[in-house]
């Protein structure tokens, strides 16, 4: 076992780390006979709501997917919309974030967006950085294809020897480098896929879809999950009396 997947043995109570796709925000709006930007901006108050439940239950990692690399090729009418409200959620509630004793971070490849968008990035992160009762990342024009791309460009910049490339001297390089692995793994919205996501670290994650839209999603949807995860045995190959014994 490499030394950065650290396993929990067998099953913790809570999550330490929920990495979460939230989608179905269009189909939300488009039953509503809305513009799908309004389901978007309902999954701005349904995000607001999980962290603040996350914090609650002692979750120390949350993780969303916001917009992935391929959100780009959307109509350019939604991606506009999208990133204007990505702007204003950057505006309106860091400060909040912060008063909550939340640390906030963005992973993904910044140079994609504007100016103002990567300095109230860089300002929210160097503002919360010392916060200890959450971790809220966001993953925004990210794609774990490029997160491994990026990853093994800065090792070899490193100059590092073949013989020194191993999964531990990899994973120091990518985004969430230093952070736990996920360890509970949501998609709303119905469709069974990891969509570019988190594929490193999602290499041992319990997985649980739902079709709840996300705009639903709420508190009792994420103790469902949590119920769910509770339920599982978390073995990183070894047997089921191999764990039992070990806990
Ligand atoms: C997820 O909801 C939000 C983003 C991808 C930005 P969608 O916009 O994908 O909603 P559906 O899947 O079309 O319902
Ligand atoms: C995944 O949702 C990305 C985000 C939620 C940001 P998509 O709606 O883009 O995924 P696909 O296209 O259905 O796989
Ligand atoms: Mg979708």
């Amino acid at each position: 076992m490499s030394s950065h997947a650290k396993p929990a043995v067998g099953h913790a109570d809570v999550p330490r780390h929920v990495a979460i796709i939230m989608d179905g925000n269009g189909r939300w709006a488009k039953r509503r006979l809305m513009p799908r930007v309004a389901g978007h901006r309902k999954g701005v108050e349904a995000l607001r709501g999980v962290i603040r439940a996350c914090a609650e239950r002692g979750v120390s990692h949350l993780t969303v997917f916001a917009f992935s690399s391929e959100n780009w090729r959307r109509p350019q009418e939604e991606v506009t919309l999208l990133m204007e409200l990505f702007m204003r959620a950057l505006e309106n509630e860091v400060a909040k974030l912060h008063e909550n004793g939340i640390r906030f971070r963005v992973i993904g490849d910044l140079s994609g967006f504007t100016e103002r968008i990567q300095a109230l990035i860089r300002d929210a992160e160097a503002l919360t950085r010392d916060n200890t009762r959450l971790t809220f990342t966001v993953a925004a024009n990210y794609g774990g294809r490029w997160d491994v791309v990026q990853a093994v460009k800065k090792l070899l910049a490193s100059g590092v020897g073949v013989d020194d490339i191993d999964e531990a001297a990899l994973a120091n390089h990518l985004s969430m480098a230093g952070e736990p692995e996920p360890d509970l793994f949501i998609r709303t919205g119905g469709e069974q896929r990891i969509s570019n996501f988190l594929l490193w670290q999602l290499a041992y994650t319990e997985l649980y879809f739902t079709d709840a839209l996300w705009p639903d999603f709420d508190a009792r949807q994420l103790d469902a999950a949590i119920a769910s995860y509770r339920t599982r045995e978390r073995r990183f190959g070894r047997t089921s009396e191999q764990v039992q014994s070990a806990s």
